[in-house]
């Protein structure tokens, strides 16, 4: 055997035999127990906010759910969220939830937190971002349009509220995700 060849099988060998056993089912390389603890993180940041404008509760901008068409950040039966489908194929579930969290992320960007920006949960959002890991199909949903002063309270009451159901599920799916692992 050539040197170099048994130089390899004596430095490889130890590597693969540490190989963890193959996965009955694709698990991408999410940390599910990570996304988890910060999935809970973000509902208790959510739940904690003092908001000043609960009188706007249930108050919608016409127009608002529509302009989102197909990226809707919002996850759907039809998304492949509920525990039996996510065990056997998780890759749509995270996919979606991947599309929201780019959305909040973009919306909280924008002008319309221009006067309260949200530090700590754009935070969260990124460093769940960094661990959901998806063959990712793009569907940026459009950047927020323009918002006028007077709607921009309106549309931070409304941003905070759906995160905060995206985020109930979000959080359902990962706890589910890390302790089926
Ligand atoms: C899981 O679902 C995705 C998206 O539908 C698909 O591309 C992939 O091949 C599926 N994986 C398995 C192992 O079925």
């Amino acid at each position: 055997m050539a040197p170099l060849r048994r130089l390899l099988l004596v430095l490889c060998l130890p590597a693969m035999l540490l190989l963890p056993p193959a996965v009955p089912f694709p698990a991408p390389g999410t940390d599910w127990a990570a996304c988890r603890d910060l999935s809970q993180r973000l509902s208790r940041l959510l739940g904690t906010m003092k908001e000043s404008h609960g009188v706007l509760d249930g108050v919608r901008l016409g127009g608002e759910e529509d302009s989102e068409g197909d990226c809707a950040p919002r996850i759907r039966c039809s998304d492949a969220c509920d525990p039996s489908t996510l065990d056997t194929n998780s890759t749509n579930c995270l996919r979606r939830i991947l599309q929201g969290l780019q959305h909040y992320q973009t919306v909280l960007s924008s002008d319309i937190f221009a006067t309260h920006p949200q530090p700590e949960l754009k935070a969260v959002l990124d460093e769940l971002l960094g661990l959901v890991q998806v063959p990712f199909r793009s569907c940026r949903p459009p950047p927020p349009p323009p918002a006028d002063l007077w709607a921009r309270p309106l549309l931070q009451h409304s941003t905070l509220e759906r995160l905060r159901s995206f985020t109930a599920v979000m959080s359902r799916v990962f706890t589910h995700g890390a302790s089926a692992r």
